[in-house]
């Protein structure tokens, strides 16, 4: 029996969007929650506390890199550098930018939904529900490049593949309910998004621990 799940959404992200929870906390992770971890000032573990900001005030002026603080500590421009000791490569410095750049926000928004050409469908997880791992199979008549990535239900992405190739045929996935740090995620649905400049493709998971 051949079960077709088919939500086609239309995300009001085009391709190339940088991500917050994939793309911009764990750079955060990785350089910063050392010592801006909670223990004063600003703490950088999480969206909400980093918009919040610290002793200057925000940090993060959505829209204008330049002008956030943010930025200009990582770009020396206002010193003390950070972080501490040390630089971030210009290229990650960039990707932050670009993230404020275009708005500083911490969701993938779902704005519209719409069914689009049988191009390539989603024909399900198996299983589903699953732990600890489900495979996403998708079937596609052409050959389509794009993004995969997984969401929670409200659009916050958790988990990149990065850029997937599909082929002619039946193409496969596999999550094994890990973010990108390699955090076991609670239980609950969870969407599979495959999208580039043209559409978005989106399917229905749910985790069960
Ligand atoms: C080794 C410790 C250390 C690391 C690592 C570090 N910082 Fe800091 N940071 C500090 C200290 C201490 C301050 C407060 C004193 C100051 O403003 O220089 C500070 C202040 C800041 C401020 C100004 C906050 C305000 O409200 O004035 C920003 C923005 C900032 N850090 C961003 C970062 C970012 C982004 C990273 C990671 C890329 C980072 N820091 C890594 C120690 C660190």
């Amino acid at each position: 029996m051949k079960i077709i799940l088919r939500i086609l959404i239309i995300i009001s992200l085009s391709y190339g969007q940088v991500d917050y929870s994939s793309q911009v906390q764990p750079i955060f992770n990785q350089d910063c929650t050392s010592c801006h971890g909670g223990s004063g000032g600003l703490t950088l573990n999480s969206y909400e506390e980093l918009m919040k900001g610290g002793n200057s005030g925000a940090v993060i002026v959505a829209g204008n890199a330049t002008s956030s603080l943010l930025v200009q500590r990582l770009d020396g421009s206002v010193t003390p550098k950070m972080p501490q000791g040390g630089s971030l490569p210009d290229s990650t410095i960039d990707l932050i930018k670009q993230w404020i750049n275009e708005g500083a926000i911490e969701a993938v928004s779902i704005t519209e939904e719409e069914l689009l050409p049988l191009l390539f469908e989603v024909d399900g997880n198996f299983p589903n529900p699953f732990n600890p791992l489900t495979r996403i199979v998708i079937s596609s008549r052409t050959k389509v490049e794009g993004r995969a990535m997984i969401t929670t239900a409200s659009g916050t992405a958790v988990f990149d593949f990065g850029t997937v190739q599909m082929h002619p045929g039946t193409n496969s996935l596999v999550w094994n309910g890990e973010d990108n740090t390699g955090r076991r995620l609670a239980s609950g649905p969870y969407l599979f998004i495959f999208k580039n400049s043209d559409l978005i493709l989106s399917h229905r998971m749910i985790l069960l621990k």
